[in-house]
């Protein structure tokens, strides 16, 4: 059943078109990857199908139901979740802080079932000192605890970008990214990556 789907979405910034006439479906379940050169759109897809950015044409589709126009936070409680390519820790939180912040603002929760399920996705994503301030965090632990506060939003999708910077040298191939045994395995996701 598909999950996900845009029709010729667009997206331009005055005289660039940045994303272009894109037409895609994702099923639940699925896993894909966006795969580009910098500059090629990847970040403004997400940007789109997550309401950080508005098109400029087309349409976007979530669980049957229009999405094109509807609001960040609407998508994000609807099960849409996603990471940033550059860093957004939330700095006057600790690292378990950040993390609760996923289940508390999307799905509800108290601070008990919070802190329980923040504590499980960052043992599962091999966090410790999880009252560490961000200040006294690495960026590959940024990344992990960013994924790991989307990841408490209970999402039926959810998409990352690289965590590397493209002039990175030696990146990473696998270590940030979640496992496939993961507890939250079944949702659909997406990851974009430059070459
Ligand atoms: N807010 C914006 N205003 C103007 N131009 C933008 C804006 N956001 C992105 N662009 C332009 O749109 C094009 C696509 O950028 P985007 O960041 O989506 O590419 P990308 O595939 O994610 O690249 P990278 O691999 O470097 O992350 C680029 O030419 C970029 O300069
Ligand atoms: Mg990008």
């Amino acid at each position: 059943m598909t999950k996900l789907s845009t029709e010729g979405l667009t997206r331009r910034f005055l005289g660039l078109v940045a994303v272009n006439d894109v037409s895609f479906s994702m099923a639940e379940g699925e896993i894909l990857g966006i795969i580009g050169p910098n500059g090629a759109g990847k970040t403004t897809f997400i940007n789109l199908v997550s309401g950080i950015v508005m098109p400029s044409a087309g349409r976007i589709e979530y669980k049957g139901k229009d999405i094109t126009y509807a609001p960040a936070h609407e998508r994000a409680r609807m099960g849409i979740a996603r990471t940033y390519q550059l860093i957004h820790p939330l700095e006057n939180l600790t690292l378990i802080e950040n993390v609760m912040v996923g289940s508390i603002f999307a799905r509800g929760n108290g601070l008990k079932e919070a802190r329980r399920k923040a504590e499980a996705l960052c043992a599962e994503l091999g966090l410790s000192g999880l009252d560490r301030d961000t200040t006294r965090l690495t960026i590959l632990e940024i990344k992990k605890m960013e994924i790991a506060r989307a990841l408490a939003t209970s999402p039926r999708s959810s998409s990352w970008t690289r965590s590397w910077p493209a002039s990175t040298p030696t990146r990473p191939r696998t270590s940030s990214r979640p496992s496939r045994r993961s507890p939250w395995s079944g949702g659909s996701r997406w990851a974009s990556w430059s070459t």
